[in-house]
This record gives C-alpha cells, structure tokens and sequence, in this order.
C-alpha cells in the first residue's frame, strides 16, 4: 500500500507565501515579489499563496481579511504573477494543508516551538493574548511548504527558524515513515529594504514604509522629509559615508539604480561631498519610479476586477488542491489513518 514515491520524478517547486494583514508594500515588492516573478519560467513549478489561515493568528476583522485576500491578489498580478505561469491560491482554499499540519503536528515537539524568537517575541509582547495558533504557526507553515513537497522557498531573513522547523519535520516524517519529502531549501536572494528610518521596510511600529499605489511626487516628499542619511553629514560640503552611515538611501541605490556603475558613482561623490543628499534622494525617487509605475498603471485596471481575482483565486486553488491532497494522502496513509 504505501509504497516509497519516486520523489526525483516531482518537478523542482517554487512557494513563498504572504500573510493577509494589509497591502503590499514597495519592501514586499522589491524584497520578494519581484524575485517570484523570476521563478516564472519553464522546468519550475512556482506556487504563490495568500496565507490567510496564518493571518487569523493576528487579525480578527473578517471583512478586512477577505477584502485583504483579494487586495493582495491584486497587487500580485500586477507585480507580474502570471495565473498560466504560477499557481496562485489562497491557503484556505486547500482544506487538506490544515489536515496536514494536524498530522505534522504529531511529530512536533512543543518546547521547539515556544523557542521561536517570533513566539517569544509575542508571548513578551502580549502575555495575555497568546493563541494556540501563533504556537502552531510554525507547523502549519511547514504544511504549506511539504504539501506541494517544494523544494525552494524565498522567504526573508526573519523566515530562517519557521523553514529550519519545516525541514526538521520532513527529516522526521521520512526517518520515521520511509522518505517522502525533499528536504526544502531556503532561498536566499531575498533581499531586506530599508524603509524610510533606516529599518526594515514595513516592519518597524513606524510608519517608514513606501506605499505602492502612492503617487510618485509623494514619495519624493517622505524621501526628502523622512529619509535617513548619514547622520554625520551636516554640511553639504561634509563628506559622507554612503556603506555605513547611509541607512535609508544609498542601500536602495545600491539595489535598484541601474546598474553597479551608476550607484558606485553616487556613492564616490558622496564621499567626495560633489552631490548633496536631496539631488542623491531625488535620483533614487527616479529609479523607484521606473519599478513602480509600470505595476501602478496594471494595478489600476485591476482596482474595479473583484470576479476576475476571485476566478484566478477559484482556478488556482483547484491546481493547489490537486498537488497537495495527493501528498496529505500519503502522509494519512503512512501514519496509519483510514478514511472508512
Ligand atoms: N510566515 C510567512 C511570513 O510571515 C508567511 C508564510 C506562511 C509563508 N506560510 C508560508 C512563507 C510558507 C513561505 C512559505 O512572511
Ligand atoms: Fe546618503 Fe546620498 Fe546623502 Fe550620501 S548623498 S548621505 S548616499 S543620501
């Protein structure tokens, strides 16, 4: 009955996930999404999800939540997720992940879990308010990444324990149950935006985060106003220190101006104190708007688009389902659970 898989025959499969708490942001964009887009290619599989399952932890609107879903849809394909290319879902639209990580959960230890620096950091935050699902986080991330057995995950710096945690899992199941899952790997090209002060975009209790769908020339004000430059550089004629002191512009120079030459260039006169911060931040606004006003003008036209999000939503999650109850099937199977 439950014979080994031939796990070479499953294709190479691309998944990150992002949680429904609000819209995306430039940081989520350059950070990650414009890195799905690239997967998008032939040999790959690429899976993209709403996590909305996982946003529950936090948020307790409903109406928020389900406007949240088709918002983010929406700022996906306008990023350049293409329904043909990738399969783009809503975790809730796969019952079978939540059975999963029900199964998972039996082989998780739970002392690991209360060792998660993003648990800890809750538990500290808010004693009182510690469901069981922000303990079981971890484990229902690793149902959505051992369901369709994905092999590459992109996922932030922050993401490393909750990807360890998946991989122990697997190793797990596999020694206890014969070998079924890849061990997935992390990918690492993600990249962490700076936002406005200096920390990582859309992460601090700040507002330091750039709005997509903000017009270019406000962009520009929150640069000039709220960009962080180097502290030290008082004086125009002050050279500045671009690698170190720099936190909020010259590292998104360095991402996004096209092509190292340019962003060495602006980073030797501003040693040289030959440009002065607000030319420096205009420039970036500019290379900024090269990325953004493309999307802008797609995201657009998808604003009014609610039935034809929902049907990608509805088409995507038929895909999703497909691949992962097969593997929740196995997993059943394995561990000894029938259904009669
Ligand atoms: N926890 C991730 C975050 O907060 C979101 C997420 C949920 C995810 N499930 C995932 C990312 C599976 C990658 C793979 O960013
Ligand atoms: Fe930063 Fe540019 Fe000012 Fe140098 S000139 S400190 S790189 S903003």
């Amino acid at each position: 009955m439950s014979d080994e898989i031939d796990t070479d025959a499953v294709p190479s499969t691309v998944l990150s996930g992002i949680r429904a708490t609000g819209r995306l942001h430039f940081g989520n964009f350059m950070g990650a999404v414009r890195h799905f887009v690239e997967y998008q290619k032939p040999g790959i599989r690429s899976m993209y999800f709403i996590a909305d399952l996982h946003t529950l932890t936090t948020l307790r609107d409903p109406e928020e939540l389900r406007s949240n879903v088709l918002e983010i849809t929406k700022d996906y394909l306008a990023a350049g997720l293409d329904p043909d290319q990738s399969v783009i879902y809503a975790q809730s639209s796969v019952p079978e992940i939540m059975e999963l990580s029900l199964l998972l959960s039996m082989l998780q230890p739970v002392g690991q879990l209360q060792a998660i620096p993003t648990f800890k950091d809750k538990v500290r935050k808010q004693p009182n308010d510690v469901n069981l699902g922000l303990l079981s986080y971890p484990v229902l991330m690793a149902a959505d990444i051992l369901g369709p057995r994905a092999t590459l995950v992109p996922v932030g710096e922050d993401q490393r324990p909750n990807v360890e945690l998946a991989r122990n899992l697997a190793e797990r199941f596999n020694n206890r149950f014969g070998k079924l899952f890849t061990l997935p790997e992390m990918l690492l090209e993600m990249v962490k935006v700076p936002g406005l002060d200096g920390e990582k975009m859309g992460k601090s209790e700040a507002d330091n985060a750039i709005n997509l769908d903000a017009p270019i020339e406000d962009i520009r004000k929150r640069y000039l106003r709220l960009g962080i430059t180097d502290p030290e550089r008082i004086r125009a004629s002050d050279p500045g220190d671009p690698f170190n002191r720099c936190r909020a512009v010259y590292p998104l120079h360095e991402m996004i101006t096209l092509g190292e030459h340019d962003s060495r260039e602006i980073a030797t006169a501003c040693q040289n104190a030959t440009i002065g911060c607000v030319e420096c931040k205009n420039r970036l606004v500019e290379s900024i708007a090269v990325l953004i006003e493309p999307f802008q003008e797609r995201r657009r036209e998808l604003a009014s688009q609610d039935a034809l999000v929902r049907e990608v939503l509805h088409e995507g999650g038929k895909k999703a389902r497909q691949i992962i109850t097969e593997t929740t099937a196995i997993v059943r199977d394995k561990m000894g659970i029938v259904i009669y």
